[in-house]
């Protein structure tokens, strides 16, 4: 963050960010996933919803929980159109009713923030069947991704280019693992050397008798966002489009997003 505004460190406030950039998101339309109280999801929602974007989506698992954060919006900047959406990223049923939801409301995406993350120890698999951090943390993103894909073209027709863009939250934690190509779900398949964990990692790290270790399939997620995040941008650049992937960090998570989401002198080439 600090390689574009040496004045932000690990003080700065999302809201102080989102002032900062203003212009860029006032009049945009903006997807957050990953919404509830005090979480980074909500920070986001706060700061973004204080400056003016012409629709601000906020796309969560649980109803309750996003209505809530809405509601704070709403309260805090009462101009705002604020539009909660349930989204269960574990689902792609959900995934397509959420976009759906979406699409029948704007024809244009300008900003995607797909925030939305989950670490569990033991092993859970999606309604589809995919390991379930794997199948949240990326495919699920990487679904509803693709789902907003005209409309986030449609948005890059009539913007600055660069400017339409879609962040991906990773984590450091994507060191613990590379993306597991032949064992994506940890069925206990072998797989080649450069898709095995590092060497020396701590006793925790270390998987169980069935295979399965939650930090490396939450490691294998985030590596996932990386990795998506390349592609994205290598593939969409040409049609105005950019993604960026952060690590939040923990206390100016959202403030870092929000560069990731709006700087306009953040640039990304190939
Ligand atoms: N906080 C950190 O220190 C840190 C560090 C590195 C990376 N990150 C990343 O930053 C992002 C946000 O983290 P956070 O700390 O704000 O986490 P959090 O407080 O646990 O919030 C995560 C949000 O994601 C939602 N979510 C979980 N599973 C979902 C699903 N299946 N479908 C849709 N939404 C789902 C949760 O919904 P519910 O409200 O229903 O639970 C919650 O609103 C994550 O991607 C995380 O991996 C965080």
């Amino acid at each position: 963050m600090a390689t574009t505004h040496s004045e932000y460190n690990e003080k700065t406030t999302a809201t102080s960010v989102a002032s900062a950039f203003a212009d860029q998101i006032r009049g945009r339309n903006v997807v957050i996933t990953g919404v509830g109280p005090n979480s980074l999801g909500e920070a986001l929602a706060l700061a973004i919803g204080s400056q003016q974007p012409a629709k601000l989506f906020l796309a969560s698992r649980t109803e309750a929980k996003v209505q809530q954060v809405a509601d704070k919006v709403r309260e805090l900047s009462p101009t705002t159109s604020i539009e909660a959406v349930t989204l269960n990223l574990a689902s792609q049923k959900s995934i397509h009713a959420a976009a759906s939801k979406i699409q029948s409301q704007v024809d244009r995406v300008d900003i995607l923030i797909n925030n939305a993350g989950m670490m569990v120890l033991e092993k859970e698999t999606t309604e589809d069947g995919i390991e379930i951090q794997f199948g949240t943390n990326h495919v699920g993103h990487f679904l509803f991704t693709n789902l907003l894909m005209d409309q986030m073209k449609n948005a890059a027709k009539s913007s600055e280019s660069g400017s339409t863009r879609i962040v991906n939250v990773t984590s450091a934690g994507h060191r613990l693992s590379p993306l597991r190509f032949h064992d994506y779900n940890f069925e206990g398949k072998e797989v080649p050397v450069d898709e095995r964990p590092p060497d020396g990692l701590p006793p925790m790290f270390s998987p169980s008798a069935g295979g399965y270790n939650g930090w490396l399939a939450y490691g294998q997620s985030k590596t996932a966002n990386i990795l998506f995040t390349v592609y994205l941008t290598q593939h969409l650049a040409s049609a105005g489009i950019v993604s960026y992937s952060v690590h939040p960090g923990c206390d100016q998570g959202a403030a870092t997003m929000l560069v990731a989401a709006f700087d306009p002198s953040l640039k990304c080439e190939f």
